[in-house]
């Protein structure tokens, strides 16, 4: 499967993707995460996107691309791959499929998470992720067994700097203006397919395996 996992900020893609990873051993690409990981390192390029990132603001185009680039390049990507949080704008989808084209693996399936305002705003406030391992919880939905620990590695948990009300809505105007043409993208090439990300992981995950399963043989899912 090669899928990409459009949605709002807090729609769920990573949760989601997770779970994938998991039961079908499929490649998760984030770009948030790898941009996480770059200003975590401290090195020129994280010190370049923090300020894109942490006031909710998108990471230039050429940077992503290239980062995405190298790392589907590099990866074993037999299996199938996720990308979650990319592409974010008509330019990276286009460039997306000029690269996955030479690679002769396109894109089969995007996935539009729906999810209403009210739902991310409860989402994303209380969100907490393990700063040793990234295992993503929430206070009241997926709590950690131990308050502030990770179940996985002991580790603490935190609040992103991004996952504030202010930034929230800076993100969604973001997302808004810059991804709804990415939709629509996918939309033309008849790869878009709608779900309802309001319904539990595991659902939502039956659902997405159900709409793979019923296009398998009018489309090539491996
Ligand atoms: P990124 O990290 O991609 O953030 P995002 O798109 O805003 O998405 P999130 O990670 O906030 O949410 P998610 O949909 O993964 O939700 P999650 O599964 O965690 O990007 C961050 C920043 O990096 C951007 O603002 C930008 O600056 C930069 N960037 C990244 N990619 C870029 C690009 N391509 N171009 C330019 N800039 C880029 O779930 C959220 C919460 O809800 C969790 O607590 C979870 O436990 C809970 N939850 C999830 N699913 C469910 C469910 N089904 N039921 C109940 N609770 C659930």
């Amino acid at each position: 499967m090669r899928i990409v996992l459009l949605g709002a900020p807090g729609a769920g893609k990573g949760t989601l993707a997770n779970h994938l990873k998991t039961k079908c051993g499929v490649l998760h690409l984030s770009t948030g995460d790898m941009l996480r990981e770059e200003m975590k390192s401290d090195s020129s390029l994280g010190k370049e996107v923090k300020k894109y990132v942490e006031s909710g603001a998108l990471v230039p185009d050429e940077v992503v691309i290239k980062l995405i680039e190298n790392k589907l390049k590099g990866a074993d990507v037999a299996k199938g791959f996720l990308l979650d949080g990319f592409p974010r704008t008509a330019k990276q989808a286009q460039n997306l499929d000029e690269i996955l084209e030479g690679m002769g693996q396109p894109i089969q399936y995007s996935f539009f998470m729906e999810v209403s305002l009210p739902v991310i705003l409860q989402r994303l406030t209380g969100r907490r992720v393990c700063r040793q391992c990234g295992a993503v919880y929430h206070i009241k939905n997926m709590p950690s067994k131990v308050e502030g620990k990770c179940d996985v590695c002991d580790g603490e948990l935190y609040q992103r700097p991004d996952d504030n009300e202010a930034t929230i809505r800076t993100r969604m105007d973001v997302y808004t203006k810059s991804t709804t043409p990415v939709i629509e993208y996918y939309d033309q090439q008849g790869k878009l397919k709608k779900v309802n990300a309001e319904q539990e992981t595991e659902k939502l995950f039956d659902e997405l395996i159900g709409i793979i399963g019923q296009n398998d043989g009018k489309s090539d899912k491996d």
